[in-house]
C-alpha cells in the first residue's frame, strides 16, 4: 500500500509498548473507545516513548515535550503528515495549506503568512467585537435577568460570525445554524474514518453517507456562494481588506506573477472557515465552564476587565493588558486542548528520537493532551490554575503546553485565535456573571471528534451584571 512502509527497516531495537496479539488490532478498539485515556495509560505504563503495532502499521507514541519537539521542530524535514489523516481532511479541505506537503505547502504557507501578520490581525479586532456584541446581546432574553445557556451553540455562533466577517465581510446569521450542524457532522465523521483504512465513496448508500453529503453540500455551497458574489462585484464596490480580498490579491513573493488558482482559493477559504471557527469555539466552551465553576477566578477577571477597560469595548491594543484573562484561556486550553491529539506524522527516512531509531515508514503520534496532564510539567495537573500562565510565572518546559502545535506547521491562526478569544471572553464577562448550579453541576467529559467536544453539550448560567 505504501512503499515507505514496505521498505521500512524494522529489525532495529524498539522502545517498550503494549503487547500486540492479533497484530495489535484489539488495541485499535481500546483507542476508539477512549483515545486520550488509552494514550495516558500507555505513557504511565511504558514511559515517554512507546511502540505498538496495528496490522501493517508500526507506531511510536511520543509523550515528553523534548521528544515531541524533536519530531515536530528539529527533524521536521524527515516527516510528512500521516496520509490517512490527510486523506480524511482532504475530502473536506482539498489541496489547502492544512493538507499539502513539500513545495506546494511552502508556497501556500508563504502566501498566507502575511494574512495572519500582527498588523492584519489587529485590523480584524473590530469585526470580532461586532460579532461578539451581536451574539452576546440576546443570549439572556430581555425579559429575564439570567438564563441557562447552551454555550456550544453560543460559541459556534460567535466564532462562525467572526470568521464570516473576516473572510467574506458578511455576517453568518443567515447560514449559522446549518453551517454549525454541518461542521459537527464532518468532525464526528472524520474522527470515525481515521480508524478505517479507506474512505467509503460518498455516493455509496453507506450509513452516515447521507448526512455527510448534506454537510459537504452545505459548507461548500456557503463558501462557493461568497466567492462567486465577490467575483461578480465591481472592483470599486468590493471590500478591500477582508481575507478573501487579501487571498485574491496574494502573490508568491518568490514568483510575483503567481497567485492562487481558483481551486486553491476555494480550498483555502474552506480550511480557514472550518479551522478558523471550530477550534476557537471549543476553547471558549471549556473556558466558560471552568470559569463558571470558580467564583474567585471569575471575580478576578471581572476586576481586571473593569480596571483596564473602564466599561468600554476592548480593542486589539487592550489584549496584552488583559493578562489574567489570557492566562485563564491558556489554562483552559491546557486542561482541554481543542485539538488534543492526532498530530501524526510518517517518517520518510530513519530518524533518531530520544536515542531510539524510528525506522523509515513508521508512524509517529503526538497527543499534547498527555503532556498537558502530566504532573512533571504541571503540578496538580487536573486543577484549573490560571496563575500558571500569568506574566512572571515560571514557564513550563518548552513543548509541554502545545495547543497550537509546534515547528513550521504550527497553527497559522494562533495569534488570530488568541485575540478573538480574548475579545469575546472580555465582552462576555463585561455583560454576565457565569456560574453553574444543580442543572449542570457535573462537568461533562471530553469526547474527541478531532476537536474535543463536551459529551452531552455544555450549559452554563449567565446572569446579567449590567
Ligand atoms: C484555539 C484555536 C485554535 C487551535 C487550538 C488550533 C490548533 C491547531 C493545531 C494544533 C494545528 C497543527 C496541527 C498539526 O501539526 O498537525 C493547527 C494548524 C492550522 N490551523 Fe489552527 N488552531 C486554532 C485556530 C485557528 C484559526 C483561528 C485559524 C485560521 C483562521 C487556524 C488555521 C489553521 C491552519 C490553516 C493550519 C494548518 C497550518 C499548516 O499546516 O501549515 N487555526 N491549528
Amino acid at each position: 500500500m505504501n512503499t515507505l512502509m514496505d521498505t521500512a527497516n524494522l529489525t532495529t531495537k524498539r522502545p517498550p509498548g503494549p503487547p500486540t496479539p492479533w497484530l495489535g488490532l484489539p488495541l485499535l478498539r481500546s483507542m476508539r473507545r477512549d483515545y486520550l485515556g488509552f494514550m495516558q495509560q500507555t505513557q504511565k505504563t511504558y514511559g515517554d516513548i512507546a511502540y505498538m503495532r496495528h496490522g501493517y502499521e508500526h507506531a511510536y507514541d511520543l509523550f515528553s515535550p523534548d521528544l515531541m519537539r524533536e519530531a515536530l521542530v528539529d527533524n521536521v524535514e524527515h516527516f510528512i503528515r500521516w496520509e490517512r489523516g490527510i486523506s480524511v481532511f482532504e475530502e473536506a479541505f482539498g489541496q489547502s495549506v492544512l493538507v499539502t506537503e513539500g513545495d506546494t505547502w511552502k508556497r501556500q504557507r508563504r502566501m498566507l503568512t502575511p494574512v495572519f501578520s500582527a498588523r492584519h490581525i489587529a485590523g480584524y479586532a473590530a469585526l470580532m467585537t461586532a460579532a461578539a456584541r451581536r451574539a452576546l446581546g440576546d443570549t439572556v432574553p430581555a425579559s429575564e435577568t439570567n438564563a441557562v445557556v447552551d454555550v456550544e451553540a453560543l460559541m459556534a455562533r460567535v466564532t462562525m460570525d467572526v470568521i464570516m466577517r473576516v473572510l467574506f465581510s458578511s455576517s453568518a446569521e443567515a447560514d449559522a445554524r446549518d453551517a454549525a450542524t454541518a461542521t459537527q457532522i464532518l468532525s464526528a465523521t472524520a474522527m470515525n474514518e481515521m480508524y478505517w483504512p479507506f474512505t467509503v465513496p460518498m455516493w455509496l448508500p453507506w450509513p452516515g453517507n447521507g448526512k455527510k453529503r448534506w454537510a459537504f453540500r452545505t459548507l461548500r455551497g456557503l463558501v462557493h456562494r461568497h466567492i462567486e458574489e465577490r467575483r461578480r462585484t465591481p472592483a470599486g464596490d468590493a471590500p478591500a481588506d477582508d481575507l478573501l480580498a487579501i487571498l485574491l490579491a496574494a502573490r508568491d513573493e518568490e514568483n510575483p506573477t503567481l497567485g492562487l488558482s481558483a481551486k486553491e482559493l476555494f480550498d483555502q477559504c474552506m480550511v480557514l472557515f472550518q479551522a478558523g471557527h471550530e477550534t476557537s469555539a471549543t476553547a471558549l466552551v471549556w473556558w466558560s465552564r471552568l470559569v463558571a465553576e470558580r467564583a474567585d477566578v471569575s471575580q478576578r477577571i471581572q476586576k481586571e476587565i473593569n480596571d483596564v477597560l473602564q466599561g468600554r469595548e476592548p480593542t486589539a491594543a487592550d489584549a496584552p493588558r488583559l493578562d489574567y484573562l489570557q492566562a485563564t484561556l491558556k489554562e483552559a486550553m491546557r486542561l482541554y486542548p481543542p485539538i488534543p491529539a492526532l498530530m501524526s506524522r510518517r517518517a520518510v527516512r530513519d530518524v533518531q528520537l530520544g536515542g531510539w531509531t524510528i525506522p523509515r515508514g513508521s508512524l509517529v503520534r503526538i497527543a499534547p493532551w498527555v503532556a498537558h496532564h502530566d504532573a512533571r510539567w504541571f503540578a496538580d495537573p487536573e486543577a484549573f490554575r490560571p496563575e500558571r500562565f500569568v506574566a512572571g510565572a515560571e514557564s513550563p518546559p518548552r513543548g509541554a503546553w502545545m495547543p497550537f502545535g509546534a515547528g513550521p506547521r504550527v497553527c497559522i491562526g494562533q495569534h488570530f485565535a488568541m485575540l478573538e478569544m480574548t475579545l469575546v471572553a472580555a465582552m462576555l464577562m463585561q455583560r454576565y456573571a457565569v456560574s453553574i448550579d444543580k442543572v449542570n453541576s457535573e462537568r461533562p467529559e471530553g469526547v474527541m471528534n478531532v476537536t474535543l467536544r463536551p459529551r452531552g453539550g455544555m450549559r452554563v448560567r449567565f446572569s446579567r451584571t449590567t
